[in-house]
């Protein structure tokens, strides 16, 4: 397949888990991809090597480096922000710059990373948000501030799709639920718990959410923009 051949694509927090079988997607689809990394750098390195994106040391707490980042690809034709942090615990003892800095990844880093694409891009561009279901629903404890964050980029999407929609330019989010990740991982200690909320009790591969992207972002997603695209297995049904 060579369905994003000759487009110039960036995913911000490529190295590792969803963001990385994006890179991965786009790339074996002929994309010209370049993505973001913030610690992970053996693991950047090695999928840069594997799919020949570029990989770009990038922290996107760090508003400044993150909006120069973007800035350096140019016109891009694809914006995917995938970077995220979890911070569960009991609000009464979370460490509060923690719950500040996943609210910088999170929240300002999609939004400013999302106005400084749409700056440059040309029309037809497509901007592509990892939220969560835990936007829509947050059914254990020590989840408020997580579940604050993912329905920020709710907001967000909605908004901006109508700032650039004239131009073209579709912004949506993507919502998984449990997707096997080191974040999330499919045999980690809330594993049962999660599949107890769910339709189809397992967590989602990767490459299932990278597929969705695909097609977000792909041709025959051109008339759809503003949305929340939930692939949770029934999480929040
Ligand atoms: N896994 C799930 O069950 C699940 C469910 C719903 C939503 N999500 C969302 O999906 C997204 C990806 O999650 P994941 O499960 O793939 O997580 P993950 O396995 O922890 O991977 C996170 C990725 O984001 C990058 N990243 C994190 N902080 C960053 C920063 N400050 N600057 C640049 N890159 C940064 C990491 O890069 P480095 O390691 O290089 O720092 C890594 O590539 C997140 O937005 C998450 O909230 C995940």
């Amino acid at each position: 397949m060579a369905g994003f051949t000759g487009k110039n694509i960036l995913v911000l927090g490529g190295s590792r888990g969803i963001g990385a079988a994006i890179v991965r997607r786009f790339a074996g689809d002929g994309g010209a991809v370049a993505f973001t990394y913030a610690g992970s750098k053996d693991a950047a390195e090695a999928l840069a090597t594997q799919t020949g994106a570029e990989a770009i040391r990038t922290d996107s707490a760090d508003r400044g480096a993150l909006v120069a980042t973007v800035a350096d690809r140019g016109a891009l034709d694809i914006l995917v922000v995938n970077a995220g942090a979890l911070v569960l615990g009991d609000p009464l003892t979370l460490d509060p710059d923690a719950v500040d800095r996943m609210i910088d990844v999170n929240v300002r880093a999609p939004y400013h990373a999302a106005v400084e694409a749409a700056r440059r891009m040309n029309g037809n561009g497509r901007i592509i948000v990892i939220g969560s279901v835990n936007g829509d629903r947050m059914p254990f404890a020590g989840g408020a501030a997580y579940a604050l964050t993912k329905s920020a980029v709710q907001g967000m999407v909605r908004g901006l799709a109508r700032d650039f929609g004239g131009r073209g330019i579709t912004v949506n989010a993507i919502q998984p639920g449990p997707t096997d990740s080191d974040m999330n991982p499919a045999d980690g200690p809330m594993a049962e718990q999660m599949h107890s909320f769910m339709a189809i009790k397992r967590h989602a591969r990767t490459d299932e959410i990278a597929q969705l992207a695909a097609f977000i972002a792909g041709p025959h997603g051109a008339m759809i923009t503003g949305s929340l695209q939930t692939i949770d297995g029934g999480f929040g049904a």
